[in-house]
């Protein structure tokens, strides 16, 4: 189903002239990842995956990331004695590889200054919610509970706070009254995955 996408932009509206070099933070399965990647691989991106990062031993995005054939490297984050430790290691990973963009694609650990400093205004997140509303874990649940009838996704810039920042694009996705946390964030993630690319689109086109 084709839900509501704002801004709406054609795709020859959000053409970069240049291709932008990405580094990819992610926690679990990688459907965005995954979708970013195809977007470039599709020329609907102007852009590279430079690497990603991924925290967790057993994450699946590792597995996306290598039958793509973009490098991958573990950060786990239990070998940090805190997050700004983590931050610096991760900052190192994408300044060696030229990273441009960060997109944080489900990381699930909050960033510090360390992260933000390195790329003022260019960390971008994907939250499973319209913000501002259901910031933080769960907001899935969160919504299902408020009894709101719509919610949706939302990629933005990241800044201190957690699930704030400047809103880049937004995607609407009804809630249905036999919906569970599975079902709806299924239709959020086929959301997720159109807006994401619009949303680096975006923000490298505004910078
Ligand atoms: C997405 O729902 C995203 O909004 C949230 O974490 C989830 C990651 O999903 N921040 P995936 O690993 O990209 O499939």
């Amino acid at each position: 189903m084709d839900y509501l996408v704002s801004p709406s932009h054609p795709p020859d509206k959000l053409a970069l002239n240049h291709t932008i070099k990405l580094g990819v933070m992610a926690s679990g399965s990688g459907s965005n990842f995954e979708a970013i990647a195809q977007a470039i691989n599709k020329g609907e991106l102007n852009a590279k995956i430079e690497v990603l990062i991924y925290n967790n031993p057993s994450a699946k995005v590792k597995e996306k990331a290598d039958r793509l054939n973009i490098p991958s490297i573990l950060l786990n984050h239990r070998n940090y004695s805190h997050r700004e430790a983590l931050d610096q290691a991760i900052v190192e990973v994408f300044k060696v590889n030229k990273v441009e963009w960060v997109v944080m694609a489900g990381w699930m650990r909050i960033i510090t200054d360390v992260l933000l400093n390195a790329f003022p205004h260019r960390v971008i997140n994907i939250h499973p919610s319209l913000l501002p509303s259901f910031k933080g874990i769960n907001a899935i649940e969160k919504a299902l509970k408020s009894r709101v009838k719509i919610t949706g996704c939302t990629v933005h810039l990241v800044d201190l706070e957690v699930d704030s920042g400047p809103i880049l694009v937004q995607a609407a996705v009804p809630i249905l009254p036999d919906d569970t946390a599975e079902t709806l964030h299924h239709r959020i993630q086929i959301q997720e995955h159109r807006i994401i690319t619009q949303g680096i689109a975006l923000a490298a086109l505004k910078s």
